[in-house]
């Protein structure tokens, strides 16, 4: 009896002839090309028709058999069991992440500025890792304990932080750092204030750990610490430079805002994602630096180097510290050795300090340029530190309308609204100045101060 179905083999691809066999019966099953109760061909009438032995249709049909795909009934031959047919998979196969068409011009905040060049200190950060030997067994899951005596060394001095290594978790960054914090400190349905506007992808992780994100304003001075309520588990803030309007909360809001924590228990998380970068006003020193037993401080490597690098640290009590440590060995889930090996070499040999020297003066500059072209067609605020500035608006602009305007004359720029939640406030533009070239830079403005006018 003919299968009707035009098994073959191939000797020439070395996989064993039975098992060519098997997989096109298989085939034909899973496809609903044979269906349940169809009648098989005997081994006899198989092995002629594919023209291999009989030991190999055997072969085919016993491997079958034991997978249950086929049954036989004795003295009346083989016949397909009644194996639901499985609909085929469907692979979506759509990009989920558009990159920028390559003639966009970028002034969404965030990206710092990467020269097309390498330098000095980063090659040879690199070459020191290529010369040593990964360490035996897995590293420490709180971090290269001598990269967090240096990381310690830094913020102590570069942010007034008094820790130890103790205190401190190297992470991948700001939202890797937030997301460890939440899923061992705080418990789903837990109530957490958030800046709004604010930090989307902070809003994001507290929302997937289940929190029950709280709207807070903010004001020219950042986070108006008076609108807490008393039944909150944390506070999310970013006090050296609010995002996106860039105040910066004054000392006194911070003792206030710490007296608050001392009295209802909750956890401050402070995100201190690019204090490096400060212009014309003295450095206030990281909030954290006034009771680390109320604040976790997340630092990041993304505004001085690149986020790309996904490194950052956290700096907690050594209660925080060990409960996330704990957490990691069991989910395996911490930064890559030749990474810290790396920020290790270039935080001894005084590279990063370089860096930020270097790209701060560039950035000021740059800054410079950005308030003064801009500041005849909106109020510019937050222009004292980081790598963006905000442009408000008149309210009667619509902010996501004018992005996407500017998105078609060839500039990509982050509109207000995308930041803004449950409260309402002006429009505006958030601009990054860092990312472009200075070329680029201007360029850009012109096309933003084409549509503004
Ligand atoms: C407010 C804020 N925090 C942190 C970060 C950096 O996050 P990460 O360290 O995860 O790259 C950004 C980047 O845009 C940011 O805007």
């Amino acid at each position: 009896m003919r299968t009707s179905l035009p098994f073959t083999v191939d000797r020439a691809i070395g996989v064993p002839l039975h098992l060519q066999l098997a997989e096109q019966v298989r085939a034909a099953i899973r496809d609903g090309r044979i269906q349940a109760g169809h009648r098989l061909p005997s081994t006899r009438d198989l092995s002629r028709e594919v023209e291999v032995s009989r030991a190999v249709a055997q072969a085919a049909y016993d491997q079958l058999h034991a997978e249950g795909w086929i049954e036989g009934r004795t003295g009346s031959g083989t016949y397909v069991a009644d194996v639901a047919p499985l609909p085929p998979a469907v692979v979506h196969r759509a990009r989920r992440h558009q990159p920028p068409a390559p003639d966009l011009l970028t002034l969404r905040p965030g990206i710092p500025f990467i020269s097309k060049t390498t330098d000095q200190g980063w090659r040879r950060a690199w070459r020191e890792v290529s010369a040593q030997n990964p360490p035996h067994g897995y590293a420490d899951a709180a971090g290269l304990p001598e990269l967090r005596t240096a990381l310690a060394e830094h913020v102590g001095r570069v942010r007034g932080l008094a820790c130890g290594p103790e205190n401190l978790v190297i992470t991948n960054g700001t939202v890797h750092g937030l997301r460890l914090l939440l899923s061992t400190t705080l418990a789903p349905g837990d109530r957490i204030a958030m800046e709004d506007p604010g930090y989307v992808n902070a809003v994001k992780a507290a929302r997937s750990h289940g929190l029950d994100v709280v709207d807070v304003p903010v004001d020219a001075d950042g986070l108006r610490v008076g609108t807490l309520g008393d039944d909150l588990a944390a506070v999310y803030v970013t006090p050296s430079h609010q995002y996106p309007l860039g105040g910066r909360l004054p000392v006194a809001r911070r003792n206030e805002l710490i007296r608050w924590a001392r009295r209802t228990g909750a956890t401050l998380i402070e995100d201190d994602y690019d204090s490096e970068f400060r212009y014309d006003v003295a450095p206030l020193p990281a909030l954290a630096q006034l009771d680390l037993d109320r604040v976790v401080h997340l630092g990041t490597l993304s505004k001085m180097l690149s986020p790309a690098l996904r490194l950052g640290w956290l700096v907690a009590s050594t209660t925080v510290v060990d409960r996330i440590a704990a957490f990691r060995e069991d989910a395996s889930d911490w930064p890559a050795w030749p990474m810290q090996a790396a920020l290790l070499a270039m935080l001894r040999d005084g590279y990063l300090d370089q860096l930020v020297r270097r790209s701060s003066r560039l950035y000021a500059d740059r800054r410079n340029l950005t308030c003064r072209m801009l500041a005849p067609y909106g109020q510019v605020v937050g222009q004292d530190a980081g790598l963006h500035i905000t442009l408000l608006l008149p309210d009667h602009v619509d902010d996501r309308a004018l992005a996407a305007r500017a998105r078609t004359a060839g500039v990509a720029v982050a509109p207000l609204a995308e930041y803004r939640r449950g409260i309402p406030g002006r429009p505006g533009l958030v601009i990054g100045y860092a990312t472009p070239t200075d070329e680029d830079l201007v360029k850009a403005l012109e096309i933003l101060i084409d549509l503004l006018s």
